[in-house]
């Protein structure tokens, strides 16, 4: 799989989801991110919302988890119609078993990791795995500035998925715009989020253009 954009809809209009959905044909994901005031201090949307989206978005979701006990929670938005859902390991009490009932449910699973989370304990668990997410930024708001720290991280994150069993992306979520999308490409991310860059753009799908662009170029 090459790069891939995942915009995400937390940075859109919520009074029109439908819309966001439509202006942005070329994304080859819709980011939902998922707050519950508990792990993160933000409150966004649920399964309902969710739901409602995957009917009207002809782009597959992928639901980013930001909430306590998602070993209870998480299958729900499989069957709400996320093709894929991520949970953060800082919040979740069996990640295997987590990730193989989300693949048992047909969804792909990713696994989130905050900025100050290592990898390196996770190793053994990557085929797992259908997706890691190294948050560039601390989880909760759209538009922060993205973490310099996390390019090591990607790095290194990438050299143990080469050495892993499977296909494994790996996403980056948080300040990702067309000043920072080549360090991360050229760190070996493939999967990038990107809200307030896109959808604080006056043309959001030509701005994913460009950020596909530069990413391609920039690929490590
Ligand atoms: C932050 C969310 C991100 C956020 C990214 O907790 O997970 O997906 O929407 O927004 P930008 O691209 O504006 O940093
Ligand atoms: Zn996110």
């Amino acid at each position: 799989m090459g790069i891939q954009i995942s915009p995400s809809i937390l940075a859109a209009d919520f009074a029109n989801l439908e819309a966001a959905a439509k202006s942005v044909p070329s994304a080859d994901w819709l980011h939902v991110d998922v707050m519950d005031n508990h792990f993160v201090p933000n409150l966004t949307l649920g399964v309902p919302v969710v739901a409602a989206l995957a009917r009207v978005a002809e782009q597959p979701l992928d639901c980013h988890l930001m909430i306590e006990d998602p070993d209870r929670w998480a299958p729900a938005y499989v069957e709400a119609g996320a093709s894929s859902v991520t949970f953060h390991v800082e919040a979740c009490a069996a990640p295997v078993r987590l990730a193989r009932e989300l693949r048992s449910l047909g969804s792909r699973a990713g696994m989130a990791l905050k900025p100050a989370t290592a990898i390196e304990p996770f190793a053994d668990l990557l085929p797992e795995l259908d997706m890691v997410l190294i948050m560039t930024v601390e989880p909760g708001f759209g538009g922060q500035q993205f973490l310099e720290m996390c390019l090591r991280k990607i790095e290194r994150t990438k050299a143990m998925l080469a050495d892993t069993d499977g296909d494994v992306w790996l996403q980056i979520d948080g300040g990702v715009s067309s000043e920072t999308i080549e360090r991360c490409a050229a760190a070996g991310a493939d999967v990038f989020v990107t809200g307030s860059a896109v959808f604080g753009a006056d043309g959001p799908d030509g701005m994913i253009k460009h950020l596909r662009d530069l990413a391609e170029t920039n690929a490590g």
